[in-house]
């Protein structure tokens, strides 16, 4: 068999590029959507190469369907297989209901849970055709547990819940899993932004361990439910909060 081939959406952000690293040391081919805005591609690209790792970099706006459906053409013209989907992209706008506008809410559903449909519905038809593959979405602790100012995060990262269930029980009978992985506040850019009262008063006291988790940490969670081991892990959502929140 070819090399097996990971596409992971938001490659290039602190989560998506330890997930690109993880993977391409266990063996996998690396491609990586970003988004149009995304001015960092070219040096990104370049330390990755210092590094020893290319990547298959394609520019998509995940929230839109058909760009979804470019970017995975895009990738299989050049790959000719996707085994692993990692729906990573997201973001976030936060602030309380009586402030949140209907973009802050639009932006949030389709960047984080419309992407994950798309993206994942197509890839599905290479995967069956492979009988084999591998759907990974990233969620997060609060969609478990909810967060002051994130009512849109929040719903769409609970959202992917109920799409992992549904999807596990369609593909089970193709060798496909479906799983979530639910992080909870990591060393990021994206946690980087939390205003700094807020961490030190409310965030990091909930944390058992103490500290914030790191993307490495998550990525070995990741390359677990990409490799042929997990073949019995499917609709799970595995929590990684370093104690959060647990359930
Ligand atoms: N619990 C209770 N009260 C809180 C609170 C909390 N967690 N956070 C803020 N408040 C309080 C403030 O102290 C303030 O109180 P006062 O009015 O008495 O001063 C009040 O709520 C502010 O309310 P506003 O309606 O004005 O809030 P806002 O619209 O300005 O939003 C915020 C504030 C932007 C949400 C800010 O609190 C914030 O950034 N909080 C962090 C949210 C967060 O955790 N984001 C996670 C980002 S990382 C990520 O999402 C990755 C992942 O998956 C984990």
């Amino acid at each position: 068999m070819s090399k097996q081939v990971a596409l992971v959406t938001g490659g290039l952000g602190g989560l998506g590029t330890a997930v690109c690293r993880r993977l391409h040391q266990e063996g996998f081919i690396i491609a990586a959507t970003c988004s149009p805005s995304n001015g960092q591609r070219h040096a990104w690209l370049a330390a990755q190469r210092d590094e020893g790792m290319d990547v298959l970099v394609v520019e998509a706006d995940v929230a839109d369907d058909s760009a979804c459906a470019r970017a995975v053409q895009r990738v299989l013209a050049e790959t000719k297989r996707i085994d692993v989907l990692v729906n990573n992209a997201g973001i976030t706008r936060d602030r309380s209901l009586r402030k949140m506008g209907v973009d802050d809410w639009h932006a949030v559903m389709g960047a984080n849970l419309d992407s994950v449909f798309s993206m994942t519905r197509h890839v599905l038809e290479p995967m069956i055709g492979q009988s084999w593959g591998r759907v990974i979405n990233i969620s997060s602790v609060n969609g478990q547990q909810g967060a002051f100012g994130q009512a849109n995060y929040a719903a769409a990262k609970a959202g992917m819940h109920g799409f992992t269930k549904a999807l596990a029980l369609e593909v089970a009978r193709h060798g496909i899993t479906v799983n979530t992985v639910s992080p909870g506040y990591l060393a990021t850019r994206m946690v980087s932004e939390v205003p700094e009262k807020v961490m030190k008063e409310r965030i990091l006291p909930a944390i058992p361990v103490g500290r914030l988790g790191t993307p490495e940490e998550v990525a070995g969670l990741v390359a677990y439910l990409a490799s042929e081991q997990a073949g019995f892990m499917t609709g799970a959502n595995i929590a990684i909060n370093g104690g959060q929140h647990m359930c």
